[in-house]
């Protein structure tokens, strides 16, 4: 499928999307989360692929919803049409790991798009933030309840109420990012790292990024029980004998996914 504001290659089994709308700063326009919606979607069906990397340009992973687009809806136009959750939550349904790979601006909807994947990868020049409030309006797509889940309440509530933009540094620190690489490698890396996890056992990651997001869900007790049940589910797996028996016998594991 053509796209016009995002490009989409694949790398072995890595699927990696690249917002390019350069002249907004990959604003995120109807289009382009739809496109970004379909093309995950793709990823999703292909076996080949069993991991994705979500990533931006050099300036910009997205610097926010697309304000031009916004600026003159009703009330009505936005609750009608359920704006921002419409289309933006195929990422966090999406059962493929998503490595979110930020460079540059990452505000607003873009702090929040990269939010919603699995983990960030930020390049050194990386820049996060909520500024909705500086516009008249609050973060519509995850903000104020994702940000506190990764940084806490004291620093979410600072970000949300003042606009004030964090470096890769101080987001790395406050648990934003996994971790911070260098600008010209973090695409490589991001695409390295998303690799290792599709060489993995498809079925078992999975389990282990469903059991994961399960902490952001539900009660300590709920949650280990949860894991208790699908860790002990791991066991009926191929891969699972395959895993544990290389081991023992000293070589790489062949995973089949099944
Ligand atoms: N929406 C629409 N267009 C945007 C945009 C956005 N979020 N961000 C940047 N652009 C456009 C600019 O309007 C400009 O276009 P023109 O050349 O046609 O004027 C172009 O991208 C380049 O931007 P700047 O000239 O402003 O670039 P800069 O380097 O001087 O500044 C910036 C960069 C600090 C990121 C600045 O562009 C900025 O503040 N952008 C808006 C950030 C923002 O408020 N984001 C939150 C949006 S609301 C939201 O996301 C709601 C939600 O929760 C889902």
């Amino acid at each position: 499928m053509a796209y016009e504001h995002i490009l989409v290659e694949t790398h072995d089994n890595v699927g990696v999307i690249t917002l390019n709308r350069p002249k907004a700063l990959n604003a995120l326009c109807t289009d382009l989360v739809r496109e970004v919606g379909s093309a995950l979607n793709d990823m999703e069906a292909n076996n080949e692929i069993g991991a994705i990397v979500l990533t931006g340009s050099e300036k910009a992973f997205a610097a926010g919803a697309d304000i031009k687009e916004m600026a003159d809806k009703s009330y009505m136009d936005v609750y009608l049409e359920d704006f921002i959750t419409n289309g933006w939550e195929v990422i966090t349904t999406c059962r493929k790991p998503i490595i979110a790979a930020v460079a540059g601006y990452a505000l607003g909807g873009g702090c929040e798009f990269a939010m919603m994947c699995d983990f960030i990868l930020a390049a050194d020049n990386a820049k996060f933030g909520q500024p909705e409030i500086t516009i008249g309006t609050i973060p519509g797509a995850g903000g104020t309840q994702r940000l506190p889940r990764y940084v806490g309440k004291s620093k979410a509530m600072e970000m949300v109420l003042t606009g004030r933009i964090m470096d890769a540094e101080e987001a790395e620190r406050a648990g934003l990012v996994s971790r911070i690489v260098p600008l010209e490698e973090l695409k490589d890396e991001a695409i390295k790292t998303a690799a290792k996890i599709a060489d993995l056992s498809r079925p078992i990651v999975f389990t282990a990024k469903e059991s994961v997001n399960r902490a952001y869900e539900t009660t300590l007790a709920e949650g280990l029980r949860f894991e208790r049940r699908t860790f002990h589910a791991t066991f009926a797996t191929e891969d699972q004998k395959e895993g544990m028996q290389a081991f023992a016998e000293k070589r790489s594991p062949k995973f089949n996914h099944r």
